[in-house]
């Protein structure tokens, strides 16, 4: 009986768990993951979880974007659904409102106005 066929299962089993290459976030992910996800390659320094590995940030750092006067969760809920909804200067944050639900999109708008 070989023995490497039980290590080679346990094996295949980490490395299905450390969930290899981009998949999207399990349905009913948590607004941290959804942000890690969607939001980090912009909104994370390097280094950060999500973040690029090297070089800034494109996005401004909303670490305590809930600090800020009229980022309420329904302001940042509208935004992340449609930037240009409530600024029409927007250039390079995308849409959306194609890729999350709207409870997504809610939790997130509330995880981040509680950031301050
Ligand atoms: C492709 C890069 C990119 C991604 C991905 C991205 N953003 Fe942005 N975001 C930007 C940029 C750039 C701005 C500045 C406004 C502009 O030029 O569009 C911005 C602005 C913002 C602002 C306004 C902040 C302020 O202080 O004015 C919020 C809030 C925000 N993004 C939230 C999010 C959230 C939440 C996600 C994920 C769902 C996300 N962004 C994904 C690039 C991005």
């Amino acid at each position: 009986m070989p023995t490497y066929l039980p290590r080679f299962a346990i094996l295949a089993a980490l490395i299905a768990a450390a969930g290899c290459g981009p998949t999207p976030p399990p349905a009913g992910a948590g607004p941290e993951a959804l942000y890690r996800h969607h939001c980090a390659r912009c909104h994370a320094r390097a280094g950060e979880p999500g973040g690029p590995g090297l070089g800034g940030s494109k996005g401004p750092d909303l670490s305590r974007v809930g600090a800020a006067p009229g980022m309420t969760a329904d302001w940042l809920a509208d935004y992340i659904r449609d930037p240009k909804s409530r600024r029409p200067d927007a250039r390079l944050m995308p849409a959306f409102g194609d890729e999350m639900s709207a409870d997504e999109i809610r939790s997130l708008a509330e995880w981040l106005a509680a950031k301050k």
